[in-house]
């Protein structure tokens, strides 16, 4: 079981969307859990006021420390497990880390508003992540999308794990294209090795289109990827050719 702390000011957020898909069922089946801690609750001033005008002159509110360690506080294995704070600043969140943060108990999530918070509430963190190169309101989203890949990681979460295990970013490689019924869409066509029977023959093609997609995407991906003698050699080959998708 894995628990999920969430420090925010806007708990309805993360309740609104813990209550849907796959981390609804993990929570259903006793998997994971998520838990909130409002700051505003820990305040010690009359007016519960969680955020200030920052020192040094400057446009915005900046969050306070006060209330976000008594929240933190609260949390009885806070100090003992990793703390994520939500963060522009932070290090790009990638697969790597879910999967390593998927093997905790508890995780401490702290979301940021406004213009951001005090420098010393950094200190918290074991962790600063950072969902892309671009600013949103509040650390909320962020941390959902967070919770998420974590969750659907986690044993027993998602009923079959074996769907796990060919997805993007598995083995630093991007997924296959995927089909389904029916075999002809509008004149488009299933290609024809998926329904050939021929398990071998399938999952040669979806090495090689997995490749293939990530040499036209995410080139960079190849360079720490663990490729065998045949895939360097389809690499290769096909980095040689000149019919690569050019708008990829
Ligand atoms: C409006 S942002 C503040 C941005 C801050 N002024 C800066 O330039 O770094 C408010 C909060 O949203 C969250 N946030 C915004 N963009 C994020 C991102 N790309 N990744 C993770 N958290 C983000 C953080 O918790 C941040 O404290």
């Amino acid at each position: 079981m894995l628990s999920f702390h969430v420090i925010t000011l806007f708990p309805e957020l993360i309740g609104a969307c813990c209550s849907v898909s796959i981390v609804s069922r993990g929570i259903k089946a006793g998997r994971i859990s998520v838990k909130t801690y409002n700051p505003r609750d820990f305040c010690q001033n009359k007016y519960r006021k969680v955020d200030d005008t920052p020192y040094g002159g400057g446009a915005g509110m900046v969050l306070k420390p006060e209330p976000f360690f008594a929240a933190f506080e609260s949390i009885e294995r806070a100090s003992l497990s990793p703390v994520v704070l939500m963060t522009p600043q932070g290090l790009p969140f990638k697969q790597d880390l879910a999967e390593s943060l998927a093997q905790q108990k508890d995780i401490t999530l702290i979301c940021g508003h406004y213009e951001g918070f005090d420098e010393r509430i950094r200190t918290l963190a074991t962790h600063e992540v950072s969902i892309g190169d671009f600013v949103v309101t509040g650390g909320e989203l962020p941390a959902l999308t967070v919770i998420d890949a974590i969750a659907r990681l986690v044993p027993g979460v998602i009923g079959k794990t074996i769907s796990l295990a060919r997805e993007s970013f598995v083995d630093d490689v991007l997924e296959a294209p995927q089909y389904t019924k029916p075999p002809v869409f509008r004149g488009m066509e299933v290609p024809a090795v998926l329904l050939s029977g021929n398990h071998g023959q399938v999952e040669r093609w979806r090495r090689q289109q997995s490749l293939r997609r990530t040499l036209e995407r995410r080139p960079d991906l190849l360079e720490k990827a663990f490729l065998d003698d045949e895939d360097k050699k389809f690499i290769s080959e096909l980095s040689a050719r000149k019919d690569l998708r050019s708008d990829a």
